[in-house]
């Protein structure tokens, strides 16, 4: 049995789907631990490109299990257009290949109405305090909060019709106020959230279930276990760029909240790493570079959301950050993506360190205040301009190449497990054995 988590060491968007699936040929198991329908893969399998942002890709192999753990946030209108999507394509999504946590929080309407509203600040002097974080406008903030003030809906509610009926009243109680006062918005009726319920738990019922024990059961019985996490590091709502991060625990530590898996059970724990830095969304960002070459490599990595269209801010890459993500995720090894991106740059750098102060810092300061005083100190490292996608080994990489990837794995501080050098499943040197 081998349990390995994916994580994102950056910012997100590190191009976790092509490495998730990848690793998914060896997987009994596909787990989702934690955020929700902000996160998007892209996959290619079979020739065809699937979208994912709740269910697992594990899903696109026949005979693997997908779960999605009690740390997620669902929409459930978004699980069932997934559902239908892949089933008009063949993928059969059934209660044996699939299960969604009872226990996970149930995004509802009102919760998507609040992450609108607070991201457009209100005209005048009021403008002030209020800090407007880029989210990607799913709700999942809203969501994550009623669960921490314990008025969430979970999906396990939603064959609840009393318990549903009575929770959610008490909740638009208190959404409707701030509607009407704050916001300016229309009022939510509870009529219109139990037609919802109802008509999810038609739908839904068959795979809400306790996805804990079929975790433990897979478990006990040594099979191997993938977490696929979503986000990155620098977006963790404890140790990421607070108050610009999302609101779930996006290291590898999240996959026991999210999912019950026993601390000890992680064996592995990759890291994903994009060649160079991109960011969605507000908050400093040390490395990101404005000018042309950012431009350049917006357009070479196709650098705009999967789940929103909106550009990524580009920048070199930064090793203080990922040194961070390999301290809080106990990374065993990283996973290097999108170095084909960087032919024909021109000469590279990465960030080694910062320096505050006069000092120089090997981590991430706690806090942004910090963090935006910060200077990266850069190493220079030589481009390439040869065609790298039939790489298979490292050797197959012309030198530039590999002394950035020597660079890049001496100033993380983890060995490389893997490197992608295009987006097709087999553009890949893998240098590890997962599982
Ligand atoms: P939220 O998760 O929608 O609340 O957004 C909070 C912050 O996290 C924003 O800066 C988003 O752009 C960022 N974010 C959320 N999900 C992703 C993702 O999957 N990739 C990259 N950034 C993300």
């Amino acid at each position: 049995m081998t349990v390995v988590a994916v994580v994102g060491s950056q910012w997100g968007d590190e191009g976790k789907g092509k490495v998730v699936d990848l690793l998914t040929d060896a997987a009994d198991l596909v787990v989702r631990f934690q955020g929700g329908n902000n996160a998007g893969h892209t996959l290619v399998v079979g020739g065809e490109s699937y979208a994912l942002h709740l269910v697992p890709s594990g899903i696109l192999h026949p005979g693997k299990r997908a779960l999605v753990g009690n740390g997620v946030v669902v929409d459930p209108d978004v699980l069932i257009g997934e559902i239908d999507d892949l089933a008009a394509r063949g993928v059969e999504v059934t209660p044996g290949n699939f299960t969604v946590s009872a226990s996970a929080h149930v995004i509802m309407p009102y919760h998507r109405m609040l992450d609108g509203a607070r991201e457009r600040p209100p005209a005048g002097d009021c403008a002030g305090g209020r800090v407007v974080i880029g989210t990607t406008g799913r709700g999942i903030g809203p969501c994550y909060e009623d669960k921490a003030s314990r008025q969430g809906l979970r999906m396990g509610d939603l064959l609840l019709p009393e318990r549903f009926s009575s929770r959610a009243g008490a909740a638009l109680l208190e959404k409707n106020a701030l509607f009407r006062t704050l916001y300016a918005l229309p009022e939510v009726g509870l009529p219109e959230l139990e037609a919802l319920r109802e008509r999810w738990a038609a739908r839904l019922a068959p795979f809400i279930g306790d996805a804990r024990a079929v975790l433990w059961e897979a478990l006990s019985a040594g099979r191997n276990v993938l977490f696929e996490g979503a986000q990155g590091s620098q977006l963790d709502i404890d140790h990421g760029t607070y108050p610009y991060v999302t609101s779930s625990t996006t290291l590898s530590g999240g996959a026991c909240g999210g999912a019950g898996a026993p601390p000890r059970s992680l064996g592995k724990v990759l890291g994903l790493v994009k060649a160079y830095t991109t960011r969605v969304g507000e908050g400093p960002f040390p490395t990101e570079v404005a000018g042309p070459f950012g431009e350049r490599l917006r357009e070479a990595g196709r650098e705009y959301g999967t789940t929103t269209g909106r550009p990524r801010r580009c920048g070199h890459l930064d090793a203080v950050a990922v040194r961070t993500a390999v301290a809080l995720s106990g990374i065993t090894s990283l996973a290097v993506t999108k170095l084909d991106v960087l032919r024909g740059l021109g000469p590279l750098k990465i960030a080694e360190s910062y320096r505050l102060d006069g000092e120089l810092v090997r981590h991430m300061p706690p806090d942004i205040r910090d963090l935006a005083r910060c200077e990266p100190v850069y190493r220079d490292c030589d481009g390439f301009g040869e065609d790298i996608s039939g790489a298979r080994r490292l050797s197959d990489l012309p030198g530039a190449a590999r002394r950035y990837l020597d660079c890049l794995e001496e100033l993380c501080g983890a060995p490389l497990g893997l490197v992608s050098v295009g987006p097709e499943r087999g553009e890949t040197v893998l240098l590890e054995k997962f599982f």
